[in-house]
Protein backbone atom coordinates (compact mmCIF):
# COMPACT_ATOMS: atom_id res chain seq x y z
CA UNK A 1 0.00 0.00 0.00
CA UNK A 2 2.69 2.43 0.90
CA UNK A 3 4.40 2.08 -2.45
CA UNK A 4 1.55 2.48 -4.20
CA UNK A 5 1.26 5.90 -2.73
CA UNK A 6 4.77 6.75 -2.91
CA UNK A 7 4.52 5.61 -6.97
CA UNK A 8 1.03 7.85 -7.40
CA UNK A 9 2.44 10.91 -5.68
CA UNK A 10 6.13 10.62 -7.53
CA UNK A 11 3.57 9.98 -11.04
CA UNK A 12 1.78 13.55 -10.03
CA UNK A 13 4.99 15.43 -11.31
CA UNK A 14 4.85 13.88 -14.66
CA UNK A 15 0.78 15.42 -15.43
CA UNK A 16 0.66 17.21 -18.29
CA UNK A 17 -1.90 19.41 -16.95
CA UNK A 18 -0.66 23.27 -19.14
CA UNK A 19 -4.66 23.60 -19.17
CA UNK A 20 -6.30 22.96 -16.17
CA UNK A 21 -2.73 23.08 -13.94
CA UNK A 22 -4.33 20.46 -11.84
CA UNK A 23 -1.91 17.67 -11.54
CA UNK A 24 -3.23 14.06 -10.76
CA UNK A 25 -1.14 11.03 -9.85
CA UNK A 26 -2.62 7.40 -9.25
CA UNK A 27 -1.49 4.34 -8.96
CA UNK A 28 -2.93 0.30 -8.74
CA UNK A 29 -1.55 -1.48 -6.62
CA UNK A 30 -1.53 -5.57 -7.83
CA UNK A 31 -2.21 -8.73 -5.91
CA UNK A 32 1.14 -10.08 -6.93
CA UNK A 33 2.91 -7.18 -5.42
CA UNK A 34 4.15 -4.95 -8.45
CA UNK A 35 2.99 -0.94 -8.72
CA UNK A 36 1.85 0.45 -12.11
CA UNK A 37 1.39 4.48 -11.82
CA UNK A 38 -0.01 7.08 -14.01
CA UNK A 39 -1.09 10.87 -14.36
CA UNK A 40 -3.52 12.93 -16.29
CA UNK A 41 -2.77 13.82 -19.52
CA UNK A 42 -4.53 16.90 -20.70
CA UNK A 43 -5.09 17.43 -24.60
CA UNK A 44 -5.88 20.91 -26.23
CA UNK A 45 -9.22 19.53 -27.64
CA UNK A 46 -10.08 18.82 -23.85
CA UNK A 47 -12.47 15.99 -23.77
CA UNK A 48 -9.63 13.67 -25.22
CA UNK A 49 -7.93 14.39 -21.92
CA UNK A 50 -7.25 11.48 -20.02
CA UNK A 51 -7.64 11.05 -16.11
CA UNK A 52 -4.30 9.92 -13.80
CA UNK A 53 -6.41 6.70 -13.01
CA UNK A 54 -7.60 5.62 -16.29
CA UNK A 55 -3.80 5.77 -17.13
CA UNK A 56 -2.78 3.62 -14.44
CA UNK A 57 -5.52 0.69 -14.95
CA UNK A 58 -4.69 0.47 -18.56
CA UNK A 59 -0.98 0.81 -18.47
CA UNK A 60 -1.86 -2.28 -16.29
CA UNK A 61 -3.69 -3.75 -18.54
CA UNK A 62 -1.50 -3.11 -21.21
CA UNK A 63 0.81 -5.23 -19.24
CA UNK A 64 -1.21 -8.03 -18.80
CA UNK A 65 -3.22 -7.50 -15.70
CA UNK A 66 -6.58 -8.38 -15.78
CA UNK A 67 -10.07 -8.19 -13.59
CA UNK A 68 -9.17 -9.95 -9.80
CA UNK A 69 -5.19 -9.16 -10.17
CA UNK A 70 -6.24 -5.81 -8.43
CA UNK A 71 -5.65 -4.96 -4.49
CA UNK A 72 -5.89 -1.53 -4.14
CA UNK A 73 -6.21 2.03 -6.10
CA UNK A 74 -4.70 5.56 -5.01
CA UNK A 75 -4.96 8.64 -6.21
CA UNK A 76 -2.58 11.92 -5.36
CA UNK A 77 -3.10 15.79 -6.09
CA UNK A 78 -2.12 18.71 -4.16
CA UNK A 79 -5.66 19.83 -3.23
CA UNK A 80 -7.16 20.59 0.57
CA UNK A 81 -10.36 18.43 -0.43
CA UNK A 82 -8.96 15.52 -1.56
CA UNK A 83 -9.90 14.10 -4.76
CA UNK A 84 -12.29 10.84 -5.81
CA UNK A 85 -12.35 10.20 -9.20
CA UNK A 86 -14.14 11.51 -11.63
CA UNK A 87 -17.46 9.38 -12.49
CA UNK A 88 -15.95 7.98 -15.67
CA UNK A 89 -12.81 6.31 -14.17
CA UNK A 90 -15.23 4.86 -11.64
CA UNK A 91 -16.63 2.98 -14.15
CA UNK A 92 -13.44 1.90 -15.55
CA UNK A 93 -12.11 1.17 -11.98
CA UNK A 94 -15.01 -1.17 -11.18
CA UNK A 95 -14.83 -3.33 -14.11
CA UNK A 96 -11.11 -3.64 -13.44
CA UNK A 97 -10.65 -3.59 -9.98
CA UNK A 98 -14.05 -4.68 -8.02
CA UNK A 99 -14.57 -3.40 -5.09
CA UNK A 100 -11.27 -2.59 -3.95
CA UNK A 101 -10.07 0.28 -1.71
CA UNK A 102 -9.27 3.64 -3.00
CA UNK A 103 -7.14 5.22 -0.81
CA UNK A 104 -6.87 9.78 -1.71
CA UNK A 105 -3.83 11.15 -0.67
CA UNK A 106 -2.28 14.82 -0.25
CA UNK A 107 0.60 16.23 -0.53
CA UNK A 108 0.07 17.41 3.17
CA UNK A 109 -0.23 13.83 4.41
CA UNK A 110 -3.75 13.58 4.67
CA UNK A 111 -5.58 10.59 3.49
CA UNK A 112 -8.82 8.76 3.17
CA UNK A 113 -9.98 5.34 2.43
CA UNK A 114 -12.96 4.55 0.65
CA UNK A 115 -14.36 0.79 -0.74
CA UNK A 116 -15.34 0.98 -4.65
CA UNK A 117 -18.85 0.26 -3.78
CA UNK A 118 -19.05 3.42 -1.20
CA UNK A 119 -18.20 5.14 -5.04
CA UNK A 120 -20.20 3.44 -7.67
CA UNK A 121 -22.93 1.63 -5.82
CA UNK A 122 -24.88 -0.31 -7.84
CA UNK A 123 -23.01 -0.45 -11.14
CA UNK A 124 -23.54 -1.46 -14.00
CA UNK A 125 -20.72 -4.02 -15.65
CA UNK A 126 -20.16 -7.33 -17.11
CA UNK A 127 -22.57 -9.47 -15.20
CA UNK A 128 -25.71 -7.65 -16.76
CA UNK A 129 -24.74 -8.32 -20.01
CA UNK A 130 -26.50 -11.52 -19.43
N1 LIG B 1 -8.52 14.41 -13.35
C1 LIG B 1 -7.92 13.22 -13.06
O1 LIG B 1 -6.80 12.95 -13.50
N2 LIG B 1 -8.61 12.34 -12.29
C2 LIG B 1 -9.87 12.54 -11.81
O2 LIG B 1 -10.47 11.64 -11.27
C3 LIG B 1 -10.49 13.87 -11.95
C4 LIG B 1 -9.84 14.79 -12.89
C5 LIG B 1 -7.79 15.37 -14.19
C6 LIG B 1 -8.40 15.59 -15.55
C7 LIG B 1 -7.90 16.96 -15.88
O3 LIG B 1 -6.61 16.85 -16.46
C8 LIG B 1 -7.75 17.65 -14.53
O4 LIG B 1 -7.76 16.63 -13.56
C9 LIG B 1 -8.85 18.65 -14.22
O5 LIG B 1 -10.10 18.09 -14.37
Amino acid sequence: MESAVDAAIRARENAFAPFSKFKVGAAVLLRNGSVVSGCNVENASYGLTICAERVAVFKAVSEGARPGDFACVVVATDAAALTPPCGACRQILWEFCGDVPVVLVNLRGERREFLMKQLLPEAFDVSNLG
